[in-house]
C-alpha cells in the first residue's frame, strides 16, 4: 500500500519545503503528488521554461526519501497564451465562449493550445523524465470535468469531420449511415456537419451520438499522446495515468477506452458524507473493473469541502472509514487532497491535512494514524480484490443514444446503472462492471441495463454466457438502435430476440399521470410501473409477470428463458426500485449468489477474493452510532484488523471498520 498526499510548493515559501517534507516523512507518506496548475510558473512567458524551483522541491521532498508523482499542468495554461490565442476558450452549445481565469477553460482540439501544451510536457519530461525521484506521472488534471467540459467550437467541429471521415470513409457512406434524407440533412462535404449546438428541433440523433464518441475519443487522444511524450523521455515502463473526477459523473467519456491509455486506472475520492456512500462505492468499484486491476486513488478526500453544498469537516473516524473503504475495493495507493488548506484562491474552503496557518490538529492526528494502519496491515488484504458474483454491463454507445434520442421520453442510462448498483449493494452483493466483449469469469449473473443498443458480437457473448450455465438479466428498452443511432432492421429486442425468446411488438410511453402495474409469479406481488412500458408477445419464453392494466392487461411484463445450462431474463417495463429488488432478488436466489443481511444504508459490506473453505469480508460502519451484527447460527469469526474472536455477533462502533475471516 502507498499513501501519497498534494502539494503545492509555489503555494508556499521555500523556507517551508523542508518542514513539510519532515512531516511527511513522519505521518508515513511515501509519494507526493504535484504540478499540476503550476503552468504560469513553470513557463512564464513564451518559451521561457523556469523549472528550477521544481525540481529543487523535488530534491527536498527526497531529502526525506519521498518520491513524486509529477502531473503536466495542461488543466490551467498561462495567461499569455489566452492573450496570444483567445480562441483557445471552449464554447458551451450556445457558442457562447467560456472566460479566462479559471481552469478546464480550454479545447482540447484547439491547435495552439495543442502545440503549446506539448511543448510544456515535453520540456518536463526532458528534464524530469530521468529523475530518479519520479515515481510516476499524472497526465492534467480531471480531464472533462466542469460545464467545460463539451466543447462546440469550430476547431472542434474541425476535428469532427477528420473523425468522420476516418469512421465512415466517404462522405456518401455517412449520409446513407446517418439518414440525412430528413429535415433535408443530407450534405455533400464533411465541411456541412456542424458541432451538435443549440437547433430549435434538437440535432440528428446520429450526429448527437457520434459527437458524444468523438469527444470522447479527444479526450483518450490528448491523454495518449502526452503518455507517448512522456515515455519517450522517461523510460517506455514508467507508469502514466490521469485522474477522473469519477467515472459516474464524467458520463461523457468513456472510461474503459480512457483507461486503455494509462497503465493504471486512477479517480479522485470525496466521500464528503454518509449521502455519497452509493456513489462512492460505485466509483471505486467501476475504476477497478477499467482494468480488473488494483488502481489508484490520486485525491482522497482528507477535509471538509463543498461537495454536499456545505464544508463540514468530517467526522472523528470518518477519514480512517473512508481510506478504509477505498483500500477495501481495490485501491492500492491513496493519495489525499490536499497537504495544506490553502490561503488564497478559489478554493481556500476545500481543507487539507493542515490546516492553512500550517499547524496539524485533529485531521493530521487521524490521518498519521489510519496510514500507519493501513501500512502495518495491507498485507491482509492486498492481491485480494472484491469477489464480485454479478456483473453489471456498461455500454457507453446505448447511454449516449438513448440520452440523444427522446423514445417518448427521457430515460436517463446511468441514473438506471446506479440505481441497479444501489439495490445489488444494499443486499450485500459484490460487482464489477463489464464493457461489451468484457471479460467475465468468475460471475455467475450479468446484468444488462438498457442495450438500447445491441450489437450481433455482444447478443453472442451473452448466449454463450447464458448456455454456459449463467443468468443474464436485460432490462428494457433493449436492442432498438444501431450502431448510428437509426432503428434496427427487425422489432425489438433484435438481436437479443433469440436468448430472450421475446418480440415487442410495441411500446407504450404513460402520461405523467398515466398508471400501470406488473403483477410478479401466480398472484404474486404487485408494483407499480415506471412509464415505458413495452408490450411483449412470446417467442420461446415464459412469462414470470404480467402486466396489470392498459389495453395489454395480463400480458407478459417480465419473461425468462431457459437457454442451454442457464437462464435468460427480460424485464419489459421500466420499473420502481422495489420491483427491480424484487426482481434481482429472485434471479439471485436462482444463480445461488449469496447476500449479506449486514449491508444497509450506512453498512457497506466488501466480500474479498479468497479460497472457497474461508471467506474475508470488510465490514464498515458509516453511522455514527456502534452497529452489531449477528453471525450465522453457530458460527465465529475472526477480526482481522485486531485479531479478535468474535462469537454470536460482531459490534462496530461508529465509523469504525472490521476486516472479518468466517
Ligand atoms: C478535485 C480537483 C482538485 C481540487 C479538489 C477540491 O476535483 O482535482 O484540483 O479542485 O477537487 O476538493
Ligand atoms: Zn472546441
Amino acid at each position: 500500500m502507498k499513501i501519497g498526499v498534494a502539494y503545492y510548493p509555489e503555494h508556499w515559501p521555500e523556507e517551508r519545503w523542508s518542514v513539510d517534507a519532515r512531516m511527511m516523512r513522519e505521518m508515513g507518506i511515501d509519494v507526493v503528488r504535484m504540478g499540476e496548475f503550476a503552468w504560469s510558473l513553470l513557463e512564464p512567458k513564451r518559451e521561457r521554461f523556469e523549472m528550477d524551483w521544481l525540481e529543487g522541491a523535488v530534491e527536498v521532498l527526497a531529502e526525506q526519501g519521498l518520491t513524486v508523482i509529477l502531473c503536466t499542468p495542461t488543466a490551467a495554461p498561462p495567461g499569455w497564451l489566452f492573450q496570444r490565442h483567445p480562441g483557445m476558450l471552449p464554447e458551451d452549445a450556445d457558442g457562447r465562449r467560456w472566460h479566462v481565469g479559471s481552469r478546464r477553460h480550454v479545447c482540447l482540439n484547439k491547435p495552439a493550445y495543442l502545440k503549446y501544451a506539448r511543448r510544456i510536457v515535453t520540456e518536463l519530461a526532458k528534464r524530469f523524465g530521468r529523475n530518479p525521484h519520479i515515481y510516476a506521472w499524472q497526465v492534467d488534471n480531471e480531464l472533462g470535468c466542469h460545464a467545460s467540459g463539451v466543447c462546440y467550437c469550430g476547431a472542434c467541429e474541425l476535428a469532427l469531420h477528420h473523425w468522420l471521415k476516418r469512421r465512415y470513409g466517404t462522405v456518401e457512406r455517412s449520409n446513407l449511415k446517418w439518414g440525412t434524407a430528413f429535415w433535408s440533412q443530407r450534405f455533400s462535404d464533411w465541411q456541412e456537419v456542424s458541432a451538435p449546438r443549440r437547433t430549435p428541433a434538437g440535432p440528428h440523433p446520429s450526429l448527437a451520438l457520434d459527437y458524444q464518441r468523438f469527444v470522447s475519443a479527444t479526450y483518450r487522444s490528448f491523454l495518449a499522446e502526452q503518455r507517448e511524450i512522456i515515455k519517450q523521455y522517461a523510460s517506455r515502463d514508467v507508469i502514466v495515468t490521469t485522474n477522473s473526477a469519477g467515472p459516474l459523473s464524467l458520463a461523457h467519456i468513456n472510461h474503459f477506452s480512457l483507461a486503455s491509455a494509462q497503465d493504471v486506472a486512477a479517480l479522485d475520492n470525496y466521500p464528503a458524507d454518509a449521502s455519497r456512500l452509493e456513489e462512492t462505492a460505485l466509483n471505486l468499484d467501476l475504476t477497478r473493473s477499467l482494468k480488473r486491476k488494483p488502481f489508484w486513488v490520486l485525491e482522497q478526500q482528507a477535509g471538509a469541502t463543498l461537495l454536499a453544498g456545505h464544508a463540514s469537516q468530517p467526522r472523528p473516524g470518518q477519514l480512517r472509514l473512508w481510506s478504509y473503504g477505498a483500500a477495501a475495493r481495490g485501491a492500492e495507493l491513496i493519495s489525499y487532497f490536499r497537504w495544506r488548506t490553502c490561503n488564497f484562491g478559489q478554493e481556500m474552503h476545500w481543507y487539507g491535512i493542515l490546516d492553512a496557518d500550517g499547524t496539524p490538529r485533529r485531521r493530521f492526528a487521524e490521518l498519521k494514524q489510519t496510514i500507519s494502519e493501513l501500512k502495518e496491515r495491507a498485507q491482509l488484504w492486498e492481491g485480494r480484490l472484491p469477489q464480485a458474483d454479478v456483473a453489471l454491463l456498461v455500454d457507453y454507445d446505448s447511454a449516449w443514444a438513448l440520452g440523444a434520442t427522446p423514445l417518448g421520453l427521457k430515460l436517463d442510462y446511468f441514473a438506471h446503472l446506479r440505481t441497479l448498483y444501489e439495490l445489488l449493494r444494499g443486499i450485500g452483493v459484490q460487482v464489477d462492471f463489464v464493457p461489451p466483449g468484457g471479460e467475465l469469469a468468475d460471475t455467475r449473473v450479468l446484468v444488462v441495463p438498457m442495450p438500447f443498443i445491441c450489437t450481433e458480437q455482444l447478443a453472442k457473448q451473452l448466449e454463450v454466457y447464458t448456455y454456459e450455465g449463467h443468468r443474464v438479466l436485460v432490462t428494457a428498452p433493449a436492442g432498438y438502435k444501431t450502431q448510428e443511432n437509426t432503428a434496427a432492421e427487425g422489432s425489438p429486442p433484435n438481436a437479443l430476440t433469440d436468448l430472450l425468446g421475446v418480440e415487442v411488438v410495441e411500446h407504450d410511453v404513460l402520461g405523467p399521470d398515466g398508471a400501470n402495474a406488473v403483477v410478479l409469479g401466480e398472484g404474486g406481488q404487485s408494483f407499480p410501473t415506471g412509464r415505458f412500458c413495452s408490450v411483449i408477445e412470446l417467442r420461446g419464453a415464459k412469462a414470470i409477470g404480467t402486466y396489470g392494466g392498459e389495453f395489454y392487461a395480463g400480458s407478459p411484463a417480465i419473461t425468462s428463458r431457459a437457454v442451454g445450462q442457464g437462464e435468460a431474463y427480460f424485464v419489459g417495463p421500466t420499473c420502481v426500485r422495489e420491483c427491480y429488488g424484487a426482481i434481482l432478488r429472485r434471479v439471485l436466489k436462482e444463480a445461488g449468489v449469496r447476500t449479506c443481511e449486514w449491508s444497509s444504508a450506512s453498512v457497506e459490506v466488501v466480500p474479498l477474493k479468497g479460497s472457497s473453505d474461508e471467506q474475508q469480508i470488510f465490514v464498515l460502519n458509516h453511522s455514527p452510532e456502534p452497529v452489531t451484527l449477528a453471525l450465522p447460527e453457530g458460527s465465529s469469526c475472526k477480526e482481522m484488523l485486531t485479531d479478535r474472536e468474535c462469537s454470536g455477533t460482531v459490534t462496530l462502533q461508529g465509523y469504525d471498520v472490521a476486516l472479518l475471516s468466517m
